[in-house]
């Protein structure tokens, strides 16, 4: 079984999704360690609740990312990680990092990219007034949610929609194609070409 090492900022929907298709047999996977880069975050309050090992590896703690990095590293080589998966993390890891789990790393991000990275995607898309939205699962490379794309779902942008109403649809694809994109990770039926993903 693969195990997944699944780092968070807040809230932790996304991990639930996981957590939950894990429970019903969608996602043939082990969650073996939750990390998360602050303290008191829901996230952690989950992943305890699933009985999943937990650490909160606080940026505040570190004085350069490079020392954050090799602590979360440490984490997830002692929880044997295959496979890393950022939900809600809202940090840029660094090309050695990156390196260490080369097409390892998958993030979810909550627009349809390459349109709108960055940390306030809604923000952004609700200013330029796109009619569609929506979210994007890729494999994290060194740039910034500028990996190969693994699976993306549109979300209709309203008139009246606020940050929160948007980033409600756009959480319930990304509740969709998150957990997916693991299990076709794990069945062997993703092959990076250059930048795209073929699904096989
Ligand atoms: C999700 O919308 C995810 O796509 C986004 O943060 C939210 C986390 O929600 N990630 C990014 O913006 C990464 N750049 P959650 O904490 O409820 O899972």
């Amino acid at each position: 079984m693969i195990n997944l090492g699944v780092l968070c900022s807040g809230r932790g929907t996304d991990l639930q999704s996981i957590i939950d298709a894990i429970k019903n047999k969608q996602l043939k996977a082990n969650i073996s360690v939750v990390l998360t880069d602050k303290p008191d975050v829901m996230a952690l309050k989950r992943a305890e609740k699933a009985g999943i090992k937990n650490v909160c590896v606080n940026r505040k703690n570190f004085t350069n990312q490079a020392d954050f990095e090799a602590a979360l590293l440490k984490e997830l080589k002692a929880a044997e990680v295959d496979l890393v998966i950022l939900a809600g993390f809202m940090r840029i890891l660094s090309p050695n990092f990156v390196h260490e789990y080369k097409n390892r790393i998958m993030n979810i991000h909550p627009s349809l990219l390459p349109s709108f990275p960055g940390a306030h995607a809604h923000r952004d898309v609700l200013n330029y007034g796109v009619k569609i939205s929506g979210c994007t699962v890729h494999f994290v490379d060194e740039g910034t949610d500028s990996g190969p794309i693994i699976l993306q779902a549109c979300v209709e942008v309203k008139d009246d929609d606020t940050e929160d109403t948007l980033a409600e649809r756009v959480l319930e694809q990304e509740h969709f194609i998150y957990p997916r994109a693991i299990q076709l990770y794990i069945e062997g039926r993703l092959k990076i070409v250059g930048r795209k993903v073929f699904i096989n």
